[in-house]
């Protein structure tokens, strides 16, 4: 056990527990509902975070009967909450919060239903009066739901002092003039502070640790600039294909998917002016003043300048994987990326000429999320120059997924009488460091949502500022089939190109390797590094 290990404070004596309210998820047979939602809602409820009247109501189009809805999530629960396998008992206690609605997204029967069936469960006290209604169906149905709540009247909440919010499922539209639309359908049934933009990155126990990194300590942010940093490095890499989300990925990609929302997150969290306050607003005025200040990458230039790519077959883990145009939903001839590398700027005075390489893709060698904060080299006046450099200069990396944690590295001198450097690894560790395993990261943002803490959800401006800067690249790309996507194969880095992109300017892609907690319990040696991945 290292030396920093300790038992973190303890947690306030009483979870925070929101008042009485219902959760309505629209696409309640889904996989995400099956997955994620409920999975996240029986924990909370385990620990006590969900107040005594609490209800979930599921509506989707698929006929069902409540017992056939709840066995569904009971399977869900089983393999994907903390908890894992649920007894009878505490299932049964649980199972009688759930009911299914079967109706459609534009009917307005559909919805006078479910305005009574809320209003009885509320009148008997099995459901809470406030209402959080979660949009968790494919992005062309979020429009009908929210017109639909608006027309019915539930949008508006049940009396004084009641809420009514909603929840809306990343992506947030398809594109600029979608999301722009969507927009003003929200804004038609909801006010602002009653709508919670999910991007389920902001609920990462790591990516919340950036705020924290970055400025509950002294010592980074006087190297927090272009003066000291040489370059950013963001990973967001998948072993996963597009499993059986064929049919929805096919039309969206790595760009809509992952770099539009993710990506573009971790980027204005690492590279904001310190807000003034840690209120919602104050941290998202300045997320989306680095958004704004991105150098656009023209529609014309774009082909050029991102690299877009596909998996083909190969092996991942020792296994045979199809290429991505053989999988579940996906057409023969689909155009659509599974990978996406690029170079992008912050033209504003602490950026100014550090270059963010960004890569992301599916059906990579493993499972990694990390940031790599690369400093500039030291001069060559003492130790820059042979024989002792040049020297690999310093890096601070993130590691945002799996084993997640924080690696410097700086040079040391190598023990012994000739002057020798050679660099170390100072690794911490969250695992390692604290006892407690932290929540999921729908739990948290389910629980903020209920609570009414919006922090951790993207403001209106945020997503169309992340649309500006991504749809001249989907311009300049889509609708040229082939002619601007590479192929990879499956289990491999991406596509040379996406060397290429960053090798031309003399640098490589690298990710760190954390030391894992057996390796720390067997004494093994800390952190390496790896020029791709661990
Ligand atoms: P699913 O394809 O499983 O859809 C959920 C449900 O939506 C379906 O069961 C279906 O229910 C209903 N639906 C409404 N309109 C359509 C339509 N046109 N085509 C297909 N189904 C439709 O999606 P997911 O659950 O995977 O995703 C839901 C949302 O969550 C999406 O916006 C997705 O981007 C987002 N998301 C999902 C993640 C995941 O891991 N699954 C992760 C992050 C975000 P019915 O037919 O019964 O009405
Ligand atoms: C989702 C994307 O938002 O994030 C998926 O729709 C992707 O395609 C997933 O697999 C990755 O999330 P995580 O938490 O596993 O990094």
């Amino acid at each position: 056990m290292p030396t920093n290990a300790h038992k973190p404070p303890a947690e306030p004596a009483s979870p925070r527990v929101p008042g009485p309210f219902t959760l309505v998820v629209f696409g309640a047979s889904g996989d995400l509902t099956r997955r994620k939602i409920l999975p996240s809602i029986f924990d909370l409820w385990r620990d006590g975070h969900l107040p005594p009247r609490f209800g979930v109501v599921g509506y989707a189009r698929t006929p069902m009967s409540d017992d056939a809805w709840r066995d569904d999530l009971r399977r869900g629960v089983a393999a994907f909450s903390r908890a894992g396998a649920v007894d009878d008992a505490a299932w049964a206690d649980f199972a009688r919060r759930l009911t299914y609605l079967q109706g459609s997204y534009d009917d307005p029967a559909g919805f006078r239903r479910l305005r009574e069936h809320l209003k009885a469960g509320a009148d008997a006290g099995r459901l809470g009066p406030n209402r959080l209604f979660y949009l968790a169906t494919p992005p062309g149905a979020f429009a009908p739901v929210i017109r639909s709540l608006g027309e019915s009247g539930l949008a508006v909440p049940d009396g004084a002092g009641a809420w009514s919010r909603l929840i809306v499922e990343k992506p947030f539209g398809h594109d600029l003039a979608d999301a722009r639309a969507l927009a003003k359908e929200v804004r038609r049934a909801f006010a602002e502070d009653q709508v919670f933009r999910i991007d389920h990155y902001l609920g990462k126990e790591t990516v919340q640790n950036l705020l924290v990194l970055r400025f509950a300590n002294s010592i980074f942010d006087p190297l927090w600039n272009q003066k000291y940093v040489d370059h950013v490095q963001v990973t967001v890499a998948e072993r996963d294909g597009v499993g059986a989300r064929g049919r929805y990925y096919d039309r969206s990609g790595a760009l809509r998917d992952i770099v539009q929302n993710h990506m573009m997150h971790l980027v204005s969290l690492v590279a904001m002016e310190p807000p003034v306050s840690l209120e919602a607003d104050a941290i998202r005025d300045e997320k989306v003043k680095v958004l704004q200040a991105l150098r656009p990458i023209p529609a014309d230039c774009a082909a050029d300048r991102v690299v877009r790519a596909q998996y083909a077959a190969g092996t991942v883990g020792g296994e045979a994987a199809p290429g991505y145009r053989d999988e579940p939903g996906v057409a023969d001839d689909s155009a659509t990326e599974t990978f996406v590398a690029l170079k992008l700027f912050i033209d504003n005075w602490r950026w100014a000429g550090v270059p963010f390489y960004l890569r992301t893709g599916k059906r990579m060698p493993v499972r990694i999320t990390e940031i790599g904060i690369h400093f500039k080299p030291v001069p060559q006046v003492l130790f820059g120059a042979p024989p002792y450099g040049p020297l690999r200069p310093n890096v601070l990396a993130i590691r945002i997924q799996p084993n997640d944690g924080i690696v410097m590295r700086f040079q040391v001198k190598v023990p012994g009488a000739a002057l020798r450097l050679e660099p170390y690894h100072m690794d911490f560790g969250y695992a390692e460091a604290f006892r407690e395993g932290s929540p999921d990261a729908y739990e948290r943002l389910l629980l903020d949502a209920a609570l009414g803490d919006s922090t951790r959800f993207t403001r209106s401006d945020e997503v169309e500022a992340a649309w500006e800067f991504v749809q001249p690249i989907l311009d300049g790309c889509e609708g040229r089939g082939g002619a601007c996507l590479a192929a990879y194969p499956a289990g491999s880095w991406g596509p040379e190109a996406a060397d290429r992109l960053i090798r031309d300017d003399g640098r490589g892609w690298m990710l760190v390797r954390r030391r894992r907690r057996s390796d720390v319990s067997r004494g093994a040696s800390a952190a390496g590094e790896n020029a791709h991945g661990p």
